[in-house]
């Protein structure tokens, strides 16, 4: 989606992406990345999720790259944290408590600046995308993360045309062709969540499906 899409979602706080509580599969699958040490985690269009809450609290430096002014202040009003600001090109960079959200366009993000980062986490940003624009968010996040990184990937798939995204639905199949040509990818998990997710369930979709992949960029 364009920027204007989700500054307008982030303006009338329409977030019914955000999580009240931590990903139960980041909970159950983070250690499947078997990262040594803490190390940076990368976490694309992060929104205000308290997943990264969860990561700096096994000990990780995290990076959060977000478009929404607003989202990063939640994020740090949430937290009770009263961030270091500093301006870098066209980003602007909020750090406290062993987070630092970047404020501005994932597409535009330095490769350099991932470098260091040991893992990655993308719950609802590969599934932010139409397919038309996700093809884009692969190729770059595939240029951010350095060989033999792992990721922890959480999507969502149902019949698209049962309901007009976000979220978008991505198949099993599409990640297998579009993800695998440039990371490992092994399935963790796949769960029915419809019953927990009511807009679904009111637009009568039949079915719903989160799942949890293993990425390794190869
Ligand atoms: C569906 S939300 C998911 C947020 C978060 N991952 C979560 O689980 O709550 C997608 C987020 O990506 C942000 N976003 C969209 N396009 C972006 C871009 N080009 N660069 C950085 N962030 C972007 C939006 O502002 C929004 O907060």
């Amino acid at each position: 989606m364009e920027p204007g899409f989700w500054h307008d979602k982030w303006q009338s706080q329409q977030i019914g992406f955000h999580q009240s509580d931590i990903n139960p599969f980041l909970v159950k699958h983070w250690e499947s990345l078997k990262l040594e040490g803490k190390g940076k985690v990368f976490v694309p269009l992060c929104g205000k999720s308290l997943d990264m809450e969860f990561l700096a609290a096994q000990g990780h430096e995290v990076i959060g790259s977000e478009l929404s002014a607003l989202a990063v202040s939640q994020f740090f009003e949430a937290a009770g944290a009263q961030p270091q600001s500093r301006t870098l090109g066209e980003h602007v960079h909020h750090s406290a408590q062993g987070v630092t959200l970047i404020e501005g366009d994932f597409f535009t993000l330095d490769n350099d600046l991932i470098s260091g980062c040991s893992g990655f986490y993308d719950r609802a940003a590969l599934i932010a995308w139409p397919a038309e624009m996700r093809i884009d968010y692969v190729r770059k996040l595939a240029a951010l993360i350095p060989a033999g990184t792992p990721g922890l990937l959480i999507t969502l798939d149902y019949p698209q045309e049962a309901l007009m995204g976000p979220p978008f639905a991505v198949s099993p199949d599409w990640v297998q062709e579009f993800i695998g040509a440039y990371f490992e990818v092994t399935t963790l998990e796949s769960q029915d969540v419809l019953a927990d997710n009511p807009r679904f369930v009111k637009k009568t979709v039949p079915w719903l499906n989160e799942a949890a992949y293993l990425l390794v960029r190869k």
